[in-house]
């Protein structure tokens, strides 16, 4: 099944090991600030694709004692996923699963922490999937989105865009993104208004996109 707007599995594949390193460090930074005050549990990526993210958190001595679980709609990412993890024995350490991010095949309170990257913006039902990130995290886990922004400032959307072509991936479709103020709204019609922050960098490359950030009450 190939999704609106996405690429098939080893062009994206291609694309992320040749030129999201940045958005991975970025990423990968906040998820280990976020990891160090928890106690390890399961981190659920969702729109996991070919499973960067996982993989990268796994390899990570800081995970050690965490276990993961990549979650996509296109059981088609999964599969070009398959061979990195177990070329990196990660096997053990990392399950992926079919699944939609507006419905997630998950029991409430289950997980320490559930993340995406890039996936919001795919998504019909984006006040649903945010609901549904929260149904799923135990008390006191964090939930944490990146994605890109719709009111990006040309001259970021042009080096983007000339960054893709580099390595021969076409641009972006910025009209299906959210703008900031767009992403602060979903937080309140998800009634998550009160454990989350939206926030987006003034400059630099995360400036591109936007963190929703979500803490789970201990109490919830
Ligand atoms: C742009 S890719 C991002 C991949 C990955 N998060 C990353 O940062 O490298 C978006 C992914 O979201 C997945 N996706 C789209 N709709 C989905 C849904 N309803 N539920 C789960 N995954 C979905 C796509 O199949 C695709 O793999």
């Amino acid at each position: 099944m190939l999704l609106k707007n996405l690429r098939p599995a080893a062009d994206y594949d291609r694309f992320a090991a040749l030129a999201l390193e940045p958005w991975d460090a970025l990423f990968i930074s906040r998820i280990r600030q976020l990891a160090r005050d928890m106690t390890p549990g399961v981190l659920v990526d969702i729109g996991t694709a070919t499973a960067v993210v996982p993989a990268r958190l796994a390899s990570d001595p800081l995970f050690a004692h965490w276990r993961f679980m990549g979650v996509d709609l296109d059981e088609s990412m999964l599969d070009g996923g398959r061979p990195r993890i177990e070329a990196l024995g990660l096997s053990s350490v990392i399950e992926l699963k079919v699944g939609d991010a507006q419905a997630l095949p998950f029991a409430d309170n289950s997980y320490a922490m559930v993340v995406g990257r890039a996936t919001l913006h795919h998504l019909p039902d984006k006040v649903k999937s945010l609901s549904e990130m929260y149904r799923v995290l135990q008390p006191g886990g964090v939930a944490l989105v990146h994605d890109m922004r719709r009111d990006v400032s040309p001259e970021l959307l042009d080096s983007f865009t000339k960054m893709r072509a580099s390595v021969g991936y076409p641009p972006t479709h910025v009209e299906e993104k959210v703008t900031l103020h767009e992403a602060r709204e979903l937080v309140i019609e998800a009634g998550l208004a009160q454990c989350a922050v939206v926030t987006s960098p003034a400059s630099g490359l995360g400036a591109l996109g936007f963190e929703i950030l979500i803490k789970k009450p201990l109490l919830a």
